[in-house]
């Protein structure tokens, strides 16, 4: 018989024994609580959204609650899963859900995707998980899986190629809609913990794959040459100097732009991301000193500095995102006044508060490391 007719039935039968179970996400036909989940398991480990994911549900436990929060709560919320956009996408999406779709996530995928941060893949899941539609989905670990199924030539990002994929995804569904939950599970399963990019099942010899005798790159023996790899270019390198500035109790922070990396969270006031210079010359730094006319509003920054005492030169932290390299130089001075700021976007933040506020993972880990954040307001 074909793979094409057995291959779900073979796929579901694997899940029985060897896929995970007991997720807190599973089992559950709420969208909204589908949706959740996906699209903090898009980017996370599953091992740290089992532990976000029901903290996340507990403080926005419907799509009206998140709709109507405020965009810093959420963020704060979100602070340390990273990619932040998926938090804004998030509040906009319970947005558009409450006013365009009156509360209710509609079951049609091709609506699901008009929805902010929802793309194609993520539509198929919450579809099949939530409403049992015959929705396929196609993330990076089902195009592995199909590519060596089927021996897929080219380049995932290629447009026919990738239309070849979807097609591929589309036939193999089962025919009963209401497997579908239990397969969309067990194909993400069987790509993140058998059919694994370097180290698939079928070269390891400890376990039986299933499919090893349907599985063309299997059959002819090259496994690992599937799918095609691509190169990767280094991402680009960029530095900044920071500065962390103290009035007693009270640490200095900015609010990004919304629309910046990092968008909407608060940060330590920073100079322009520059390109990082190959051998670093320490005279072509700026001076402690211009930081502050650098990083602060005009206007504000001459007041401040007659307040400001010595500047120290302090850790340099490195943060690698998708597609760029981070060096941040930090500096650290106190201030023996409170200086008040006209913009609102500059706030004296008090210590025991610094857990309300969503922080950049790195900033976050720097309070913590000067002990400025306490445990328990970080815990909330
Ligand atoms: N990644 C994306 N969705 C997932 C899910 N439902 N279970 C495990 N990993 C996932």
């Amino acid at each position: 018989m074909s793979l094409t007719k057995t291959f779900s039935k073979k796929l579901i039968s694997w899940h029985e024994v060897a896929g995970r179970q007991g997720l807190p996400w599973q089992n559950n036909r709420d969208p909204y609580a589908v949706w959740v989940s996906e699209i903090m398991l898009q980017q996370t480990q599953v091992a740290t959204v089992l532990e976000r994911y029901p903290r996340f549900m507990k403080r926005f436990p419907t799509v009206r609650r998140l709709a109507l929060a405020d965009i810093d709560e959420v963020l704060a919320e979100w602070a340390g899963l990273g990619y932040y956009s998926r938090a804004r996408n998030l509040h906009a999406c319970a947005k558009q859900v409450m006013e365009q779709f009156s509360g209710k996530f509609p079951r049609d995928p091709v609506l699901l995707e008009q929805l902010k941060g929802i793309g194609r893949s993520t539509a198929g899941a919450i579809a099949s998980f939530a409403f049992q539609e015959r929705a396929p989905i196609l993330d990076a670990n089902v195009k592995r899986i199909l590519a060596r199924l089927f021996c897929i030539d080219g380049a995932l990002q290629d447009k026919v190629v990738n239309e070849q994929l979807w097609a591929l995804a589309s036939s193999l569904l089962p025919s009963k809609p209401q497997d579908m939950p239990i397969y969309t599970q067990a194909l993400m399963d069987f790509g993140a913990t058998w059919c694994t990019s370097r180290k698939p099942v079928c070269l390891t010899g400890e376990k039986k794959c299933p499919f090893a005798k349907d599985c063309q790159a299997n059959l002819s023996a090259q496994v690992l040459l599937f799918p095609q790899k691509t190169i990767k270019a280094k991402s680009p390198e960029y530095e900044c100097d920071m500065l962390l500035l103290r009035y007693s109790d009270h640490v200095l922070l900015q609010k990004r732009p919304s629309k910046a990396i990092w968008g909407g969270l608060w940060c330590l006031p920073e100079s322009a991301w520059v390109a990082k210079a190959k051998v670093s010359k320490a005279d072509s730094r700026v001076k402690p000193k211009e930081l502050l006319a650098l990083v602060l509003p005009n206007e504000q920054a001459p007041p401040l500095l007659k307040i400001c005492q010595q500047f120290e030169r302090g850790e340099q932290i490195k943060h690698i995102f998708t597609h760029r390299r981070l060096w941040m130089q930090i500096w650290h001075a106190h201030v023996s006044k409170p200086y008040t700021f006209a913009n609102e976007g500059l706030q004296w933040v008090p210590l025991a508060k610094l857990g309300q506020y969503g922080l950049p993972q790195p900033i976050k880990l720097l309070l913590q490391g000067l002990s400025l954040i306490r445990g328990d307001d970080l815990k909330k």
